[in-house]
């Protein structure tokens, strides 16, 4: 992981702020769902680490799904909100609570694309979860139904989130060097 962390400027939120504040959010949604058929969606690929601790966290019965989108017309670090669905889920979520599980919303395009198209399935329900918030680049109005930590407007990665798919397994979120996205990464 040391040839990693040199690319990095700062942590962010550390392993133990990260998982502090998980084991509160999964306290809130199984008092906010208790009795209620949850269902968590996952937005692959950057949620799934969030995912993966959060449901550890939840102490209610519930199912997961997976979704993945693809994003195109953006840059390596930003969306272009002009999106896909490359793997639906499998599984009807009519009349049942989804929770939508977010790394991270920037923008807001990408939720907004993913809010729209499950409303059409007619679901009891349909909330949002985002482990990283970053409400100063907003662009389209989204409710946060549960957020994580609102962060400033930095390039992060680790913990889920990648620059051109590395660094997803860093167990912080960090601030990723300038000079990594303009000269790209030293393999050598
Ligand atoms: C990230 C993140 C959100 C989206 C947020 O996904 O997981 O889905 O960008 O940006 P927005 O609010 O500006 O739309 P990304 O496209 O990087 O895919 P990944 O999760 O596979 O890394």
């Amino acid at each position: 992981m040391a040839d990693l962390q040199h690319d990095i400027a700062k942590i962010l939120i550390t392993r133990e702020q990260l998982q502090t504040r998980i084991a509160e959010m999964g306290e809130t949604i199984s008092r906010d769902y208790k009795d209620k058929d949850l269902l968590l969606v996952c937005i692959l690929k950057g949620g799934v680490l969030f995912l993966s601790d959060l449901v550890r966290a939840i102490h209610i019965p519930h199912a997961m799904d997976f979704m993945a989108i693809s994003s195109y017309g953006g840059t390596r670090t930003e969306s272009s909100g002009v999106v896909r669905i490359l793997m639906d889920l499998n599984t009807s979520i009519e009349r049942r609570n989804v929770l939508i599980v977010e790394d991270i919303i920037d923008t807001g395009r990408t939720l907004t694309y993913i809010i729209g198209n499950l409303k059409t399935r007619n679901p009891a329900s349909l909330k949002i979860c985002t482990l990283l918030n970053k409400p100063s680049r907003r662009e389209v109005n989204v409710p946060v139904d549960y957020a994580g930590f609102d962060i400033p407007n930095e390039f992060v990665v680790g913990y889920g989130l990648d620059y051109d798919e590395i660094y997803r397994n860093l167990p912080f979120v960090g601030v990723l060097k300038p000079s990594v996205y303009v000269h790209g990464r030293e393999t050598e």
